[in-house]
């Protein structure tokens, strides 16, 4: 599908953060020297786990920042691989508030801009946290809004975290392309009724057969 008819009709993209704009391995592999041989398994279980704690919450009916879940990932993380440091937990934090974004990221939120189709980030992160990454990623410019479900106090993929986009354009769930490299985000916003772009950077297999994406890409690139 070419990228025409993935926007076409679109009148926003709204993007995931994590894992989609920003690289959420990128804060381990910038200290994997001092982290050493675990620095892959300990980024993937402090991914996994915040992840994890943020769908059981949900599930809960409760509700706490993502920073804070963040924080408890990366404890029991750290707590999973008694090899690497502890001493090593702020300097990890500090790097997860400022990872790299992916490199394509900044010309193809442009472009969409520039053919009037409005962008947005729709992320678990809270208000704060986001506010940093886009910050210190430069994506400021490029991004007409940054939405947390901090406004819903749940979780992606419950229904009302999607619903935050569309009130905040005043448009319907069809006019929306949700880009998200999280297959288990794309079945949730699929289910919601937004068209979806799954971009798959690490060509995996796929799931949740009965949520397909609109359109599977490998990177942003594809959508300019
Ligand atoms: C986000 C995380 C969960 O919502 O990827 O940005």
């Amino acid at each position: 599908m070419g990228e025409q008819t993935l926007t076409a009709g679109r009148k926003a993209a709204v993007f995931d953060a994590y894992g989609t704009l920003f690289d959420v391995h990128s804060a381990v592999q910038r200290h994997a020297e001092a982290v050493g041989p675990d620095a892959a398994r300990l980024s993937e279980a402090w991914r996994s786990k915040q992840l994890e704690y943020s769908w059981v919450l949900a599930l809960m009916g409760r509700y706490r920042s993502f920073w804070s879940l963040t924080e408890a990932a990366l404890d029991h993380a750290l707590a999973l691989h008694p090899g690497v440091d502890r001493a090593l937990r702020e300097r990890l934090l500090d790097a997860y508030r400022d990872l790299d974004a992916y490199p394509e990221v900044p010309a193809a939120l442009r472009a969409l801009q520039a053919r009037g189709i409005r962008t947005a980030i729709l992320s678990n992160g809270n208000a704060e946290m986001l506010e940093r990454a886009v910050s210190s990623a430069g994506l400021s410019g490029c991004l007409d809004a940054v939405l947390s479900v901090d406004a819903a106090k749940t979780f992606k993929t419950a229904p009302a975290a999607y619903r935050i986009a569309l009130d905040r354009f005043g448009i319907g769930a069809h006019e929306v392309l949700f880009c998200s490299s999280n297959r288990w985000d794309i079945a949730g916003a699929a289910a919601f009724g937004f068209a979806t772009a799954w971009v798959n950077r690490k060509s995996l297999p796929d799931e949740y057969a009965d949520l397909p994406p609109t359109a599977v890409i490998g990177s942003l690139d594809a959508l300019v």
